[in-house]
């Protein structure tokens, strides 16, 4: 789950350059490990870097950087090999004839480096991806053109790969992929990929996304798709729906915060046109053919997982056997899987080979597959049987947040295709979801509660019922922006080991929405943690008496209990955003982490 870019631009000028950089920025959420490019003309010139990319930009700005007419870029996430200069991106062969980046891991690459050993390639790295360019050096030597050979080598290959190639005195960018994302950019004048829209937009709205087993020939001004066996595609041109603008800071210090006060906006492109709160009907056109399911299982990884979680008990209310898997262990999972299954993918990015593989397991078993996604074009949409798109406009942060309050609305929506309720009060909550939130963000004291427990040595969350997956949320969202240990439970567990942990130093944010059994009972375990000493935040909206035994309370507006817990996650959002800033953390790019994970 790296990030890759290229541009074939015509003319000898910086313009290959800035493209490449500004590429790269826009794909940093992707990895971060390190970052590089490859200029091609008479010579192939590389620079990379470890670390951000702003290392990469300092060595370029103390260089003599070649003006070419066409390069490749690439920014890092380790697999094979730590993070360092030697191993990132571009990789090239003896001479630097040719350089490749990669996205993906190549599960054959080490038979393929003891055979080019053997022939007498050195391998400077410890990478994976390293094989690639000795590889089609290879076949170039054996007498094949700059095609020829690119689509040889990708022939061995075994794995996972999105790549791009680029050749010592050619003008040409050669690219394909494999269960990782691809796209092409039509500009006027120059064309592009990239494995994500971002990178290029500020440039062009027209993109063709490749297919998996398809190939790529762009020069400055034309793209050829062809299939696997060399026959010319002509795959269609889609347009971007959204700009530059969307896809940058406007003003705010991290995406995270930007994204976190888009939610209102995002909230409302996920209800248009799919609510009638007057007819009391929710239109899904997208999911008019669905056949209603025997079961259905939700696979979904991190935060999307959470988000599961929640359509799972919407779909329970309503009497539909429904149960949530992590993608990484459905292969396990001894369930019946048949044609009368419904396995719903939630996925943000639509790449992450853990829930990619765990629809491909449901698909091969004849189930009905659709995907819960906010990437128009990914490949979760590609492959499923349906889609249902989130709309929640591009996030870039690393922690999801916008997406995962679009996931919990876009599944409540869904949950009545599946089958019918009478919901009229709900419909008239999801119409003021949006202002809910503004409300939040407006009048939120996250900051201060932040600063109070700054120093905590743990952070414990609980919620029942629809508050379990935003406690889970809450905690995942606390440790990985602010490095901290936080933990998510069910209210009632608590007391069946947890307990044993909490202390004076360990905060406990109480998600206590409604005033039914549930909420009483998580009121009990609210005691529970206070005759322990523990210092308790309730994320409440008034309706219980909660806030009698708290200490700080972070509110959010009443409305219907299917929402209540929604808007409970945009406060524990800003609380895990405040306390981050306050540590001076990498909030956009936690360590180790990146956006859109396509290895399993
Ligand atoms: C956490 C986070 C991850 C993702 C997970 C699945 O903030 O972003 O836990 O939710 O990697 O990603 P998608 O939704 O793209 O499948």
């Amino acid at each position: 789950m790296c990030g890759i870019i290229g541009y074939a631009g015509g003319g000898r000028n910086q313009e290959v350059l800035d493209v490449l950089l500004t590429g790269l920025s826009g794909l940093e959420y992707r990895g971060y490990d390190s970052a590089g490019i490859a200029l091609a003309d008479e010579a192939v010139s590389v620079y990379k870097r470890e670390g951000e990319l702003e290392n990469l930009e300092a060595l370029l700005k103390e260089t003599d950087v070649p003006s070419t007419p066409v390069g490749i870029g690439h920014t890092r996430w380790s697999t094979h090999g730590p993070p360092s200069d030697r191993n990132a991106h571009p990789h090239t062969d003896d001479g630097a004839t040719v350089a490749v980046v990669h996205n993906g891991i190549i599960e054959n690459y080490e038979r393929l480096r003891e055979e080019l050993s053997e022939l007498g390639c050195t391998f400077e790295s410890d990478t994976d991806t390293e094989v690639v360019p000795h590889l089609i050096r290879h076949y170039v030597d054996e007498g094949l053109d700059e095609e020829g050979a690119f689509r040889k080598a990708v022939s061995k290959l075994e794995g996972s790969y999105a790549i791009a190639a680029v050749f010592r005195g050619s003008e040409t960018i050669y690219a394909t992929r494999q269960d990782s994302p691809l796209v092409l950019g039509l500009g006027e004048g120059g064309n592009y990929l990239a494995s994500d829209v971002p990178a290029f937009i500020q440039y062009t709205d027209r993109v063709i996304y490749l297919e998996d087993g398809q190939f790529a020939v762009l020069t400055d001004d034309e793209i050829t798709v062809t299939d696997g066996d060399g026959q010319v595609l002509e795959p269609p041109v889609k347009r971007i729906e959204w700009d530059a603008e969307d896809a940058g800071k406007s003003g705010y210090d991290h995406y995270m915060l930007k994204e976190i006060n888009e939610q209102p906006r995002s909230l409302r492109q996920c209800l248009r046109g799919r609510v009638d709160e007057l007819e009391g009907d929710v239109t899904t056109e997208e999911l008019d053919e669905l056949p209603e399911p025997a079961r259905v299982q939700f696979v979904a990884c991190g935060t999307s997982y959470h988000a599961a979680l929640y359509g799972e008990l919407t779909l329970r209310e309503r009497g539909v056997k429904a149960q949530t898997f992590m993608a990484s262990e459905y292969d396990r999972a001894s369930v019946p899987i048949d044609d009368e299954t419904l396995v719903i993918g939630v996925t943000q990015s639509g790449e992450t080979a853990d829930t990619l593989r765990a629809l491909r397991q449901a698909e091969r078993a004849g189930a009905t597959t659709l995907a819960v996604t906010n990437v128009v074009g990914s490949s979760a949409s590609r492959e499923c049987d349906y889609t249902m798109y989130i709309r929640a406009g591009p996030e870039i942060g690393v922690a999801a947040t916008k997406t995962f309050a679009s996931q919990q609305t876009a599944l409540t929506l869904l949950a009545d295709a599946i089958r019918d309720a009478e919901h009229r009060e709900l419909l008239g909550a999801l119409r003021d979801l949006p202002d809910h939130v503004q409300s939040i963000l407006d009048g939120s004291n996250a900051r201060e509660i932040a600063a109070e427990y700054e120093n905590a040595g743990a952070y414990f969350f609980i919620g029942r019922g629809y508050n379990y997956p935003v406690a889970l949320e809450g905690a995942l969202k606390m440790k990985e922006i602010t490095y901290k240990h936080a933990e998510g439970f069910a209210a009632g567990e608590l007391k069946h080991g947890p307990l044993a942990l909490v202390t004076e130093e360990t905060p406990i944010f109480a998600v206590v929405t409604g005033d039914d059994e549930r909420a009483t009972k998580t009121i009990g375990n609210v005691k529970e943690v206070e005759a322990r000493g523990a210092p308790v935040v309730a994320v409440t909206d008034g309706q219980s008496d909660v806030e009698r035994y708290a200490d700080h309370v972070l509110s959010v507006p009443e409305t219907h209990d299917r929402v209540g817990p929604i808007l409970a996650n945009v406060q524990l959002q800003l609380v895990s955003y405040w306390l981050a800033n306050r540590l001076d953390r990498s909030i956009d790019k936690p360590r180790n982490l990146a956006k859109s994970v396509t290895v399993e």
